[in-house]
């Protein structure tokens, strides 16, 4: 048990202001050299966010705009973000990907604005159901990452975080299983390498449905660096106990 384990919480449309100081009262936990903690609040919870966590944990962002400022209404730019404090943005979750209609270019865009920036980007890709049935699960992500990475150079995609989050695992209470996102999760890591055209060491983490009860099969596979956890994020008890399941 030598691997460092990243811990990262993607509240989504929870977690008010109030939600948020109270989230903190009771987590008292920061990154070392075993675990690298974030945390993403919706935008009005940001700043609130960074005040009251301890220092180690990283506050990140769901979403920006790709562009630095103007008529773009209803988006948020990157410098509006680091003035909050948020050092992280998830990018192509499935829920923007899906609800809100983001397209593989969008997200690209916003990946690059984010590293010409200075903001690590958590690079989320996998596939829906209809598709893993269809055989198309590799296909897929084959599309959603080399998008993603066209324009990059080695060192800027050694920046990245990647999220494997298999669409039907995300919300739905049924994890992948550990044999399921170990081969999609070592099969990145090798798709990356090959993209970037030598070993970046990619950090690639699996969100679908992480809890208490299955961290520590999942953590415990090789090829998965960590968690991007979605309800079980939302209790400081249940969060940081994903991590400690994983390694008492
Ligand atoms: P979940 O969400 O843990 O609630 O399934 C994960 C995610 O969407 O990042």
């Amino acid at each position: 048990m030598s691997k460092k384990i990243y811990l990262y919480g993607n509240w989504k449309m929870n977690m008010t202001v109030a939600e948020t100081e109270e989230f903190f009262k009771n987590f008292n936990y920061k990154s070392d050299d075993k675990i690298d903690i974030a945390v993403f609040p919706t935008f009005t919870s940001l700043h609130a966010a960074r005040k009251a966590a301890n220092d180690g944990v990283h506050i990140g962002a769901q979403n920006c705009y790709f562009e630095a400022k103007g008529a773009f209404t209803g988006e948020i730019s990157i410098s509006m973000l680091k003035e909050c404090g948020v050092t992280h943005v998830i990018l192509g979750h499935s829920e923007r990907r899906h609800i809100l209609g983001e397209s593989d270019e969008l997200v690209a865009k916003k990946v690059k604005a984010c590293l010409d920036n200075g903001l690590v980007p958590v690079f989320c890709y996998g596939e829906m159901l209809d598709e893993r049935e269809a055989g198309k699960t590799f296909d897929v992500m084959d599309r959603q990452i080399r998008a993603a990475l066209k324009d990059l150079n080695a060192e800027e995609i050694s920046k990245i975080i990647y999220a494997y989050e298999p669409v039907w695992a995300i919300g739905t209470g049924k994890a992948a299983t550990s044999a399921q996102a170990e081969e999609v999760c070592a099969w990145s890591k090798k798709l990356i390498n090959e993209i970037a055209g030598k070993d970046v060491k990619p950090v690639v983490l699996y969100g679908g449905s992480v809890k208490p009860s299955n961290s520590k099969e999942l953590l415990s596979m090789d090829a998965i660096d960590g968690a991007l956890v979605g309800g079980a994020s939302l209790k400081p008890d249940t969060f940081i106990e994903i991590y400690n399941a994983y390694a008492k």
